[in-house]
Protein backbone atom coordinates (compact mmCIF):
# COMPACT_ATOMS: atom_id res chain seq x y z
CA UNK A 1 0.00 0.00 0.00
CA UNK A 2 1.56 3.67 -0.70
CA UNK A 3 0.24 6.74 0.59
CA UNK A 4 0.69 9.95 0.81
CA UNK A 5 0.39 12.27 4.08
CA UNK A 6 -0.36 15.86 2.88
CA UNK A 7 -0.41 18.81 4.92
CA UNK A 8 1.24 21.59 5.98
CA UNK A 9 4.87 22.08 8.59
CA UNK A 10 3.87 21.05 11.94
CA UNK A 11 0.45 19.10 10.76
CA UNK A 12 1.93 15.96 12.14
CA UNK A 13 3.30 14.32 8.93
CA UNK A 14 6.36 12.84 10.27
CA UNK A 15 4.79 11.60 13.75
CA UNK A 16 2.32 9.77 12.12
CA UNK A 17 4.59 8.17 9.53
CA UNK A 18 6.67 7.33 12.18
CA UNK A 19 4.15 5.22 13.54
CA UNK A 20 2.80 3.79 10.17
CA UNK A 21 6.16 1.98 10.41
CA UNK A 22 6.20 0.29 13.32
CA UNK A 23 2.37 -0.67 12.92
CA UNK A 24 2.37 -1.87 9.26
CA UNK A 25 5.83 -2.24 8.40
CA UNK A 26 5.69 0.34 5.54
CA UNK A 27 9.02 2.86 4.27
CA UNK A 28 8.70 6.39 5.09
CA UNK A 29 9.79 8.47 2.44
CA UNK A 30 10.34 12.42 3.92
CA UNK A 31 11.70 14.45 1.58
CA UNK A 32 12.86 16.72 4.11
CA UNK A 33 14.72 14.37 6.20
CA UNK A 34 16.35 12.90 2.89
CA UNK A 35 17.36 16.69 2.32
CA UNK A 36 18.47 17.38 5.84
CA UNK A 37 21.21 14.67 5.47
CA UNK A 38 22.18 15.95 2.03
CA UNK A 39 22.84 19.28 3.10
CA UNK A 40 25.45 17.45 5.58
CA UNK A 41 27.17 16.29 2.60
CA UNK A 42 29.59 19.42 1.98
CA UNK A 43 29.09 19.30 -1.32
CA UNK A 44 27.94 22.64 -3.16
CA UNK A 45 24.19 20.85 -3.91
CA UNK A 46 23.99 20.17 -0.50
CA UNK A 47 24.70 24.09 0.36
CA UNK A 48 22.47 25.53 -1.69
CA UNK A 49 19.83 23.21 -0.18
CA UNK A 50 20.64 24.14 3.19
CA UNK A 51 19.90 27.99 2.29
CA UNK A 52 17.20 27.69 0.88
CA UNK A 53 15.28 25.26 3.95
CA UNK A 54 16.59 27.93 6.56
CA UNK A 55 14.51 30.34 4.54
CA UNK A 56 11.81 28.02 4.10
CA UNK A 57 11.69 28.02 0.82
CA UNK A 58 10.97 25.11 -1.48
CA UNK A 59 14.26 22.88 -2.66
CA UNK A 60 13.64 22.39 -6.40
CA UNK A 61 11.82 19.19 -8.06
CA UNK A 62 14.30 18.03 -9.73
CA UNK A 63 16.82 17.30 -6.80
CA UNK A 64 13.74 16.19 -5.09
CA UNK A 65 11.98 13.87 -7.84
CA UNK A 66 15.67 12.61 -8.22
CA UNK A 67 15.51 12.03 -4.24
CA UNK A 68 12.59 9.72 -4.66
CA UNK A 69 13.35 8.35 -7.66
CA UNK A 70 16.20 6.43 -6.29
CA UNK A 71 14.27 5.26 -2.88
CA UNK A 72 11.62 3.95 -4.80
CA UNK A 73 14.33 1.30 -6.64
CA UNK A 74 14.64 0.01 -3.13
CA UNK A 75 11.97 -3.56 -1.97
CA UNK A 76 8.94 -2.12 -1.40
CA UNK A 77 8.03 -3.72 2.10
CA UNK A 78 4.81 -2.80 3.42
CA UNK A 79 4.49 0.01 1.09
CA UNK A 80 5.87 3.83 0.97
CA UNK A 81 4.31 6.24 3.10
CA UNK A 82 5.42 9.88 1.42
CA UNK A 83 5.91 12.29 3.66
CA UNK A 84 6.21 16.04 2.25
CA UNK A 85 6.23 15.00 -0.73
CA UNK A 86 4.18 15.89 -3.16
CA UNK A 87 4.56 19.37 -2.29
CA UNK A 88 3.86 21.36 -6.18
CA UNK A 89 1.73 19.81 -9.08
CA UNK A 90 4.70 19.10 -10.87
CA UNK A 91 5.93 16.69 -8.14
CA UNK A 92 2.99 15.20 -8.46
CA UNK A 93 2.76 14.45 -11.73
CA UNK A 94 6.31 12.91 -11.08
CA UNK A 95 5.09 10.79 -8.80
CA UNK A 96 2.50 9.19 -10.72
CA UNK A 97 4.83 8.11 -13.41
CA UNK A 98 7.70 7.23 -11.38
CA UNK A 99 4.81 4.33 -9.80
CA UNK A 100 3.33 3.64 -12.87
CA UNK A 101 7.11 2.61 -14.17
CA UNK A 102 7.36 -0.07 -10.88
CA UNK A 103 3.58 -1.00 -11.93
CA UNK A 104 2.62 0.27 -8.79
CA UNK A 105 -0.28 3.01 -8.18
CA UNK A 106 -1.05 5.14 -4.27
CA UNK A 107 -4.11 4.12 -2.44
CA UNK A 108 -4.66 6.93 -0.46
CA UNK A 109 -3.96 10.75 0.10
CA UNK A 110 -4.54 11.90 3.49
CA UNK A 111 -4.63 15.45 3.92
CA UNK A 112 -4.30 16.49 8.00
CA UNK A 113 -6.10 19.22 8.28
CA UNK A 114 -4.38 21.84 11.25
CA UNK A 115 -5.35 25.28 11.85
CA UNK A 116 -1.94 27.96 11.43
CA UNK A 117 -2.14 28.97 15.34
CA UNK A 118 -1.90 25.32 16.07
CA UNK A 119 1.00 24.66 13.72
CA UNK A 120 3.25 27.73 15.21
CA UNK A 121 3.00 26.27 18.82
CA UNK A 122 3.97 22.63 18.03
CA UNK A 123 6.60 24.24 15.81
CA UNK A 124 8.12 26.06 18.25
CA UNK A 125 7.87 23.29 20.77
CA UNK A 126 9.76 20.67 18.57
CA UNK A 127 12.56 18.41 18.95
CA UNK A 128 13.54 15.14 17.57
CA UNK A 129 16.24 12.88 18.39
CA UNK A 130 19.80 12.95 16.60
CA UNK A 131 20.21 9.42 16.57
CA UNK A 132 16.74 8.12 15.52
CA UNK A 133 14.50 10.56 14.36
CA UNK A 134 11.67 10.44 17.49
CA UNK A 135 9.83 13.30 17.26
CA UNK A 136 8.93 14.93 21.09
CA UNK A 137 7.16 18.13 21.54
CA UNK A 138 7.84 20.37 24.39
CA UNK A 139 3.90 20.79 25.48
CA UNK A 140 2.27 17.06 24.51
CA UNK A 141 5.29 14.98 23.87
CA UNK A 142 8.32 16.26 26.41
CA UNK A 143 11.66 14.51 26.44
CA UNK A 144 11.90 11.92 29.19
CA UNK A 145 12.95 13.38 32.26
CA UNK A 146 15.98 10.75 32.10
CA UNK A 147 17.80 12.61 29.62
CA UNK A 148 17.40 9.59 27.43
CA UNK A 149 15.41 9.05 23.86
CA UNK A 150 12.45 6.35 24.78
CA UNK A 151 13.30 4.55 21.46
CA UNK A 152 16.75 4.22 21.05
CA UNK A 153 18.34 5.29 24.63
CA UNK A 154 20.23 8.05 22.78
CA UNK A 155 21.05 11.68 24.36
CA UNK A 156 21.02 14.22 21.16
CA UNK A 157 17.94 15.67 21.14
CA UNK A 158 17.99 18.08 18.36
CA UNK A 159 15.68 21.79 16.94
CA UNK A 160 15.37 22.30 13.79
CA UNK A 161 17.28 25.40 12.03
CA UNK A 162 14.12 25.89 10.10
CA UNK A 163 11.51 25.88 13.45
CA UNK A 164 11.79 29.60 14.17
CA UNK A 165 9.21 32.14 13.30
CA UNK A 166 10.17 33.68 10.03
CA UNK A 167 10.95 30.58 8.40
CA UNK A 168 7.73 29.30 9.02
CA UNK A 169 6.04 31.69 8.12
CA UNK A 170 7.43 31.05 4.63
CA UNK A 171 6.98 27.98 5.05
CA UNK A 172 3.34 28.44 5.38
CA UNK A 173 3.60 30.71 2.29
CA UNK A 174 4.78 28.09 0.42
CA UNK A 175 2.41 25.17 1.79
CA UNK A 176 -0.91 27.87 0.46
CA UNK A 177 1.25 28.39 -2.47
CA UNK A 178 2.17 25.43 -4.18
CA UNK A 179 1.42 22.86 -2.06
CA UNK A 180 -2.24 23.24 -0.88
CA UNK A 181 -3.62 22.81 -4.92
CA UNK A 182 -2.79 19.20 -4.65
CA UNK A 183 -5.88 19.18 -2.38
CA UNK A 184 -8.09 19.64 -5.34
CA UNK A 185 -5.05 17.64 -7.83
CA UNK A 186 -6.22 14.85 -5.96
CA UNK A 187 -9.31 15.02 -4.80
CA UNK A 188 -10.28 15.29 -8.49
CA UNK A 189 -8.73 11.47 -8.96
CA UNK A 190 -11.09 10.53 -6.24
CA UNK A 191 -7.72 10.11 -3.96
CA UNK A 192 -8.37 12.34 -0.97
CA UNK A 193 -9.48 11.77 2.46
CA UNK A 194 -9.41 14.73 4.65
CA UNK A 195 -8.98 13.93 8.45
CA UNK A 196 -9.21 16.71 11.67
CA UNK A 197 -5.42 17.03 12.28
CA UNK A 198 -5.84 18.49 15.51
CA UNK A 199 -6.23 16.18 18.57
CA UNK A 200 -4.89 13.27 20.38
CA UNK A 201 -1.60 11.59 18.08
CA UNK A 202 -3.48 8.20 19.30
CA UNK A 203 -6.80 9.61 17.60
CA UNK A 204 -5.36 10.82 14.80
CA UNK A 205 -3.69 7.34 14.33
CA UNK A 206 -7.28 5.97 14.94
CA UNK A 207 -8.19 8.40 11.65
CA UNK A 208 -5.70 7.15 9.46
CA UNK A 209 -6.00 3.32 10.40
CA UNK A 210 -9.85 3.38 9.83
CA UNK A 211 -8.97 4.68 6.16
CA UNK A 212 -6.44 2.55 5.79
CA UNK A 213 -8.41 -0.34 7.02
CA UNK A 214 -11.13 -0.05 4.31
CA UNK A 215 -8.49 -0.51 1.78
P1 LIG B 1 9.83 18.89 6.02
O1 LIG B 1 10.86 18.25 6.85
O2 LIG B 1 8.93 18.04 5.21
O3 LIG B 1 9.01 19.88 6.93
P2 LIG B 1 7.49 20.38 6.89
O4 LIG B 1 6.64 19.98 5.77
O5 LIG B 1 7.61 21.84 7.13
O6 LIG B 1 6.82 19.60 8.01
P3 LIG B 1 7.36 19.34 9.43
O7 LIG B 1 8.37 18.24 9.39
O8 LIG B 1 7.78 20.64 10.06
O9 LIG B 1 6.02 18.90 10.17
P4 LIG B 1 5.32 17.48 10.28
O10 LIG B 1 4.01 17.57 9.58
O11 LIG B 1 6.23 16.36 9.92
O12 LIG B 1 5.03 17.46 11.84
P5 LIG B 1 5.67 16.59 13.03
O13 LIG B 1 5.13 15.22 13.00
O14 LIG B 1 7.14 16.78 13.10
O15 LIG B 1 10.53 19.91 5.00
C1 LIG B 1 11.52 20.82 5.46
C2 LIG B 1 12.03 21.65 4.28
O16 LIG B 1 12.65 20.78 3.31
C3 LIG B 1 10.99 22.41 3.47
O17 LIG B 1 10.68 23.66 4.06
C4 LIG B 1 11.69 22.55 2.13
O18 LIG B 1 12.66 23.55 2.18
C5 LIG B 1 12.39 21.21 1.98
N1 LIG B 1 11.56 20.19 1.31
C6 LIG B 1 11.11 19.03 1.86
N2 LIG B 1 10.40 18.32 0.98
C7 LIG B 1 10.38 19.05 -0.16
C8 LIG B 1 9.77 18.86 -1.43
N3 LIG B 1 9.03 17.77 -1.69
N4 LIG B 1 9.95 19.83 -2.37
C9 LIG B 1 10.70 20.92 -2.13
N5 LIG B 1 11.30 21.18 -0.94
C10 LIG B 1 11.14 20.25 0.03
O19 LIG B 1 4.97 17.34 14.27
C11 LIG B 1 5.32 18.67 14.62
C12 LIG B 1 5.30 18.83 16.15
O20 LIG B 1 3.97 18.65 16.62
C13 LIG B 1 6.13 17.75 16.89
O21 LIG B 1 6.72 18.32 18.03
C14 LIG B 1 5.09 16.69 17.29
O22 LIG B 1 5.47 16.01 18.49
C15 LIG B 1 3.85 17.55 17.51
N6 LIG B 1 2.60 16.87 17.19
C16 LIG B 1 2.37 16.00 16.17
N7 LIG B 1 1.09 15.60 16.18
C17 LIG B 1 0.50 16.25 17.22
C18 LIG B 1 -0.84 16.27 17.74
N8 LIG B 1 -1.81 15.54 17.19
N9 LIG B 1 -1.10 17.06 18.80
C19 LIG B 1 -0.11 17.83 19.37
N10 LIG B 1 1.17 17.84 18.95
C20 LIG B 1 1.46 17.07 17.87
MG1 LIG C 1 8.18 16.22 9.16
Amino acid sequence: MNIILLGPPGAGKGTQARRLVDERNMIQLSTGDMLREARTSGTEMGQVVADVMDRGGLVTDEIVIGLIEEKLEQDHGGGFIFDGFPRTLRQADALGELLAKHGTTLDAVIEMQVDDSALVARIVARSTCGACGEVYNDLTKPQPTDGKCSKCGASDFKRRADDNEESLRNRLMEYYKKTSPLIGYYYAKGELKSIDGLGEIDAIAGQIRDILDKK
